[in-house]
C-alpha cells in the first residue's frame, strides 16, 4: 500500500517524503510544481498535475494502491491571500473537495492534513491549545479552517478519518543537506535573515517594533521542518491503527521575537546582518505560541531538532550550499 503525498515537492511536503522514504514506505507524490521542485524529491513516484483535474486524479488512484493521503498541496502566503482570496478558495478549498471526493470514490479512508496556526487568528491566550477559538484574521487561515471542516463532514458521511496538524512556524532544513526551503517569492523570516547573511539582501526589514511584547517585535514558535515531518508519519500510523479523527498543534512551545531570531542568526552565521525597523505587516498577530501537549501525548510526538540554534544552523547549511535554491527551478 502506498501513501499519496499531495504537494510533496514543496518545502514541508518534501521533508515528509524524505521521512517516509527513510522508513521504506511506498510513496506517490502529486504536485503541480507551481511552488514545488522536482529536485526536492528524495523518493516517491511523481505525478505532475492538479487536484482539480478529475481525470488526472483518476489516473493516480487507478495506478496505485493508496491507503492514506498526506495533503500539503495548497497556496500558503498570508499576504497574497488578502489580495487574491479567490485563488485561495479555488486552489485550497475546491482542490481539497476534489481530493476528498476522489478518496471517497476509491475507498481511501485516511487523510493527514497540513493545517496552520493561522486558523486561530489573534489568540485569546497563549500558549494556544486545540480547543481555543478559531477566528482567522486572513483568507489563507480561513481556507485552511474551511478545509478542516470539510473533512469533518466527509468523516461523518463517508467515514474518512482525518488528522489535522496545525503548524506554527516551520523552519530549518533536512540533516542530509540535500533539501531545504526555497520559495519564490520568499516571505518567511528565517530564510530572509539568512539571505541577508549571504549578502543576497542588503538588510532584513523588521515589521514593527511597537507590539506588546518584551522587545516590541512579534513572537513566534519555531519548529524544525523534520520534526514536523515526523508528526505526519505518526499521524498516518495512528489512523492506520484505527484512531478517530483529531486536530493537533505542532510547535515547540517556546516563543522567540523577530529580534531574537536575528540575534541568533548573527551568532550562528558569524555575519553582521543589518536590520531595519519598518511598519507593521498587515494581519500579523503579536504572539503565536503553541501548546503541543496533545500531539505529544496522543501521537507520541517528540520534537528533537527544534532548538532555534539548530533550526537556523540547518537552514544556514542549506542556504550556503544552495544560495540560489534548487537548480532545477521546477
Ligand atoms: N518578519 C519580519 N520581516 C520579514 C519577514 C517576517 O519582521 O522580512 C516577521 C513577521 O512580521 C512575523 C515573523 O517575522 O512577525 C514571522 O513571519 P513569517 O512570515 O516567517 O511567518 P508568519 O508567522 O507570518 O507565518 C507563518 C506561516 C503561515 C502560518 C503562520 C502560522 O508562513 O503560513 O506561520 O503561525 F499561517
Amino acid at each position: 500500500m502506498a501513501v499519496l503525498v499531495t504537494g510533496g515537492a514543496g518545502y514541508i511536503g518534501s521533508h515528509a517524503v524524505a521521512a517516509l522514504q527513510e522508513r521504506g514506505e511506498d510513496i506517490v507524490v502529486v504536485d503541480n510544481l507551481q511552488q514545488g521542485h522536482k529536485g526536492a524529491l528524495l523518493g516517491g513516484k511523481l505525478y505532475v498535475g492538479d487536484l482539480r483535474d478529475a481525470d488526472f486524479l483518476d489516473t493516480v488512484f487507478k495506478e496505485n494502491e493508496i491507503d492514506a493521503v498526506i495533503h500539503f498541496a495548497a497556496n500558503s502566503l498570508v499576504g497574497e491571500s488578502m489580495k487574491l482570496p479567490g485563488k485561495y478558495y479555488h486552489n485550497n478549498v475546491y482542490g481539497t473537495l476534489c481530493l476528498l471526493e476522489k478518496m471517497n470514490e476509491y475507498g481511501v479512508k485516511r487523510i493527514v492534513f497540513s493545517s496552520t496556526a493561522a486558523t486561530y487568528g489573534e489568540p485569546e491566550s497563549v500558549p494556544i491549545d486545540e480547543y481555543d477559538r478559531t477566528l482567522p484574521t486572513n483568507a489563507y487561515g480561513e481556507t485552511k479552517l474551511a478545509m478542516e471542516k470539510m473533512m469533518k463532514w466527509f468523516d461523518v458521511a463517508h467515514d474518512i478519518k482525518y488528522i489535522s496538524l496545525r503548524y506554527f512556524n516551520a523552519a530549518g532544513a533536512h540533516d542530509s543537506g540535500r533539501i531545504g526551503e526555497d520559495h519564490h517569492p520568499e516571505t518567511h523570516l528565517v530564510p530572509i535573515v539568512l539571505e541577508a547573511a549571504l549578502g543576497k539582501r542588503p538588510h532584513i526589514s523588521v515589521f514593527g517594533d511597537d507590539y506588546a511584547t518584551e522587545d516590541g517585535t512579534c513572537v513566534r514558535d519555531y519548529i524544525h521542518v523534520s520534526d514536523l515531518a515526523d508528526a505526519h508519519l505518526l499521524a498516518v500510523d495512528r489512523l492506520r491503527g484505527g484512531a478517530d479523527s483529531a486536530v493537533y498543534n505542532l510547535g515547540n512551545g517556546q516563543g522567540f521575537s523577530v529580534k531574537q531570531v536575528i540575534e541568533i542568526a548573527r551568532s550562528v552565521t558569524g555575519k553582521e546582518i543589518n536590520a531595519v525597523i519598518e511598519p507593521r505587516r498587515a494581519g500579523d498577530p503579536a504572539v503565536l505560541v503553541a501548546s503541543s501537549d496533545r500531539a505529544r501525548k496522543e501521537l507520541g510526538w517528540n520534537p528533537t531538532r527544534s532548538n532555534l540554534e539548530n533550526i537556523i544552523g540547518s537552514a544556514w547549511s542549506w542556504h550556503q550550499s544552495n544560495p540560489e535554491g534548487y537548480d532545477d527551478k521546477k
